[in-house]
């Protein structure tokens, strides 16, 4: 997709389709004002026949607009005016793309970007668009006979973002690289989820990230099980022997900073289909257990948007990834393994198996003396029932750097909740054979799954991600969300900003 900015009058020139919002009650925006005008008050009378509904996100094509030499001109319901933020502003662009993707329109502009919104700039709106319509225009039908878009009208191909000043145009196009980039990742994280477990296996993963080290000039090693053996991850291997995919344990390093800057580290949870192993899942939807990847995913994403962006910050990517399953080598429930820390596990339910591989990455990243180490995992069901399908779980050893993340999503709109991590719910974690079981009760399951990797963290500021819940979409749209690059890619370009 080619995006630019623009600013001052569009009314007389040629499009495909001009965009432009519609207020509750008639309330033409400063666009729709421009165009109502130009073309002799053709959008007060088309609105007072009351085919626009007023809800958000309603739209209205029209054809033939008389005096204007646009193709189209969409409107688009945006609410109250006195309501009108964020999450309208999105609703706005995400209704757009999906009114442009009926039609034949190659390009648009859309007159959105330009509406003023509080605590937000040009730069905000701008990037928020860009990443708004490519998630819109996002399909994955690689593995359909015929692509659902074969016999469709051409798609949209260009976007131009109509800004409200000219000062507004320069840091558009800035905003709209960064858009470009986190769009990238973004899509790179949902076709690895997309992709079914047959597909994106272990050894698939570890050639996606080998891959795009050379395309991009990471650093990328892709360990094997003698190797993952000689470290001592007893933990992540005892999930692994289920298996008949061979594990795999995944570094990628970006080096954009000093040499002796410390790095973030980030760390994501690499199940590439979670049957639960002999503690199995019951058969409903276990289907979008191919999702038990999507930490790895992101933290894939994020590494492709960073290296796009030549992000001066060194961030280590670690991915240990293996699939968990009930073969007749498989943990059982009652085992006991010896984590890579040296602390033994008591393994009482092997769905609980997420904390089992990200424990020894946790213990693997603090070689590096990390300023910061971040994971990211689709760890527990509890989640979902907490948060729903809005705001990622978000539980740390450090508030400023809880801080730092919540603030991130904020900016991204890719937001978390911070919950609790105190030591009262480590009370839930004891064994009476080992030194603690990868469960607790079913009382705050998310948080003591927090509980149980806050032991193997205790050398640097940690966080950990509980994306259970917004990784991906059930049911019609089922489908990876590519959450949380966004809000990760906002962190790191933060720190390194601050650096
Ligand atoms: N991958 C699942 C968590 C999950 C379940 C995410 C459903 C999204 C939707 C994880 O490995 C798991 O099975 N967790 C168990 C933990 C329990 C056994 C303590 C869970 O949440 O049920
Ligand atoms: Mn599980
Ligand atoms: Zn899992």
């Amino acid at each position: 997709m080619e995006f630019s900015t623009k600013a001052g009058s569009f009314e007389k020139q040629r499009s495909g389709c001009v965009v432009v919002g519609v207020f509750e009650g008639h309330k033409l925006s400063e666009s729709a004002a421009a165009l109502d005008s130009a073309s002799g008050r053709y959008l007060t009378q088309v609105l007072k026949r009351g085919d626009l509904e007023p809800r958000v996100g309603a739209t209205l094509m029209l054809h033939h607009v008389p005096k204007i030499p646009a193709e189209r001109v969409l409107l688009v319901s945006l609410g109250k005016e006195r309501d009108f933020g964020e999450a309208p502003y999105r609703a706005a662009i995400t209704a757009t793309v999906k009114a442009l993707r009926s039609t034949g329109a190659a390009d648009a502009t859309i007159c959105l970007t330009d509406l003023p919104l509080k605590r937000r700039d040009a730069g905000w709106k701008v990037e928020q668009a860009v990443l708004a319509i490519m998630d819109g225009v996002y399909r994955f039908d690689r593995l359909k006979s015929k692509p659902n878009g074969a016999g469709k009208p051409a798609p949209l191909r260009k976007v131009t973002l109509h800004v409200a000043q000219k000062p507004d145009v320069a840091e558009g196009q800035a905003a709209i690289q960064r858009g470009q980039a986190i769009a990238a990742g973004v899509a790179f994280a949902k076709d690895l989820g997309n992709l079914p477990g047959n597909i994106c296996t272990p050894t698939y993963l570890a050639e996606q990230a080998l891959a795009m080290g050379k395309e991009l000039g990471l650093k990328v090693e892709a360990l094997e099980k003698k190797q993952i053996e000689k470290l001592g991850m007893g933990s992540f291997l005892a999930v692994a022997q289920g298996s008949r995919e061979p594990p795999r344990f995944i570094v990628m390093e970006h080096m954009g900073g000093r040499k002796d800057e410390r790095p973030v580290a980030l760390v994501g949870k690499g199940i590439t289909f979670d049957t639960g192993g002999i503690s199995i899942k019951p058969a409903a939807e276990m289907d979008e257990m191919k999702f038990d990847m999507c930490g790895a995913a992101s933290v894939l994403g994020t590494m492709k948007a960073i290296a796009l962006m030549k992000l001066p910050l060194n961030v280590v990517g670690v991915v240990p990834t293996t699939e968990n399953m009930p073969g007749g080598n498989a943990i059982k429930p009652g085992d006991i393994v010896t984590t890579m820390s040296g602390q033994t596990v008591e393994i009482l339910n092997t769905d609980a198996e997420g904390r089992l591989i990200l424990c020894d990455a946790l213990t693997y990243v603090a070689k590096y003396k990390p300023a910061a180490v971040v994971d990211i995992a689709t760890l527990t069901g509890a989640m979902v029932i907490a948060l729903g399908h809005v705001a990622t779980g978000l539980f740390a050893n450090s508030d400023p750097l809880a801080r730092e993340l919540l603030q991130a999503g904020d900016t991204a709109w890719d937001r978390a909740w911070h919950l609790p991590l105190w030591d009262d719910y480590q009370d839930q974690l004891k064994s009476n054979f080992a030194d603690f079981p990868n469960i607790g009760s079913r009382a705050g399951g998310s948080i003591t799954a927090a509980c149980f990797l806050s032991r193997f963290t205790k050398s640097y500021p940690w966080a950990h991600l509980d994306i259970a819940g917004t990784a991906w979409k059930s049911g019609a749209e089922k489908g990876a969300t590519g959450r949380p690059v966004a809000m990760l890619t906002h962190f790191l370009a933060r720190r390194a900003a601050a650096a």
